[in-house]
């Protein structure tokens, strides 16, 4: 027998956990009945339990019942109508370019696996390797598109002074972008900051991307979760596909239906024309069957069950606002709360970000003396994931801040 250290994997060193979903890792492993987990981005209800869409309940019971489905394989490219239903959702029924039939679209693993093939594809068949991503992002945004081969490039986004966004730092870093480089765009509620543009400052966003030949790559992770409406959250994505040039987006159903084990998304990419658009699929065929053959059956069938019943599809809209709404109403809560007790700072920006999440401000030190002191689990880049709040959790996280802030200063 050898002994362990003969193992031929002795020389791998232990990897730091995930930056996001570490977070999780240590909230489950703190015994404390007072902990709070505001890492991940992940809706909870009021009583701080994850929640099951009734209407995803009714899809899969529907699915469940008709003795007619099977678990053959699905084509590399994923359910036909899940796809369709998909394009339709994020470009809107009236879409020119789905009208003209210039839309690919291709079932993905969530957003990442989405993000990942659209990468992939560039990487193979676009002459421009470069893609610009905002500061801050993501964490996983850079991994995702240097593994696929592309080279990462920032340009600037938030402003810490205003708690707002950077837009001249915005204009200006992509105007110095080369001709043709790609430019990653968060199609509403930016991940971590919840610093939107205006639709006035996309229109110009827009315009000088055109003029350039920058091609935009959207992340749409949070349709209808950030303002309640799934309209005006693809508005930013609509303005881009109406000028009739070209875009990918990456959609997830993990948030806004609340599927995020399912890893239910998709990958669309707008072309110019149909014949190009085949083209462009029949090389994603390409791509995605040496990653993982085709995608999974069962989160993609919840999803059209629903898309395609107009009755299904109301329920859904209404118990997605719900969700916006509470988030909404967690703002509100937590800014008055700071507010009146009286702790130091401007906290304004906490209601004028939108989305999942609010960027605090608060720095490492603080973040780490919170999750010490507190057992109130966050980002060290102070993201809170106000899904993850509850009112009755609100004190406790003032008490918390209140202390940070305080003790530093
Ligand atoms: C987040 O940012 O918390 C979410 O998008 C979940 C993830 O996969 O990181």
């Amino acid at each position: 027998m050898s002994a362990p250290s003969d193992s031929v994997f002795a020389h791998v060193v232990r990897a730091p956990e995930d930056p996001i979903l570490g977070v999780t890792v240590a909230y489950n492993n703190d015994p404390s009945p007072v902990k709070l987990n505001l890492g991940v981005g992940a809706y909870r209800t009021e009583e701080g339990k994850p929640l099951v869409l009734d209407v995803v309940r009714r899809a899969e019971e529907m699915l469940v019942s008709d003795r007619s489905r099977v678990k053959e394989y699905l084509p590399i490219t994923g359910l036909a109508d899940f796809n369709k239903l998909s394009a339709k959702l994020i470009f809107g029924a009236d879409s020119n370019a789905i009208l003209e039939n210039r839309v690919t679209t291709v079932q993905c693993l969530s957003g990442t696996g989405s993000l990942r093939v659209g990468a992939e594809f560039l990487a193979k068949h676009y002459s421009q390797h470069t893609i610009y991503i905002p500061v801050p992002t993501w964490g996983n945004h850079p991994k995702v598109f240097t593994l696929a081969g592309l080279s990462v490039k920032t340009y600037r986004y938030y402003n810490p002074e205003t708690r707002g966004l950077d837009f001249q730092g915005l204009l200006d870093d992509l105007s110095d972008a080369p001709e043709g480089a790609i430019v990653l765009l968060h199609a509403c509620a930016h991940n971590p900051t919840g610093v939107d543009p205006t639709a006035e400052q996309w229109g110009n966003i827009r315009q000088l991307m055109r003029s350039k030949k920058l091609l935009p790559f959207f992340d749409s992770a949070y349709q209808g979760f950030a303002s309640g409406s799934l309209d005006t959250d693809a508005q930013a994505v609509r303005l881009f596909v109406a000028d009739g040039g070209e875009c990918l987006v990456a959609q997830s159903y993990a948030k806004n239906m609340g599927l995020y084990g399912e890893r239910v998304g998709a990958l669309s990419i707008v072309c110019t024309n149909g014949d190009v658009a085949a083209r462009v699929e029949s090389q994603l065929k390409l791509v995605i069957r040496p990653m993982y053959s085709s995608p999974p059956i069962h989160g993609a069938s919840i999803v059209a069950t629903i898309l395609k019943d107009r009755q299904l599809f109301e329920e859904w809209t209404l118990e997605l606002k719900a969700m916006a709404d509470r988030i909404i109403s967690m703002r509100q809560q937590l800014f008055e709360a700071l507010q009146s007790k009286g702790t130091p700072g401007d906290w304004s920006h906490i209601i004028k970000q939108i989305g999942m999440f609010t960027f605090t401000g608060l720095n490492a030190d603080q973040v780490a003396f919170m999750t010490r002191e507190y057992h109130i689990y966050m980002t060290s880049d102070g993201r809170i994931s106000m899904a993850g709040l509850s009112s009755q959790k609100v004190p406790h996280l003032v008490d918390a801040i209140h202390a940070a802030v305080t003790k530093s200063a």
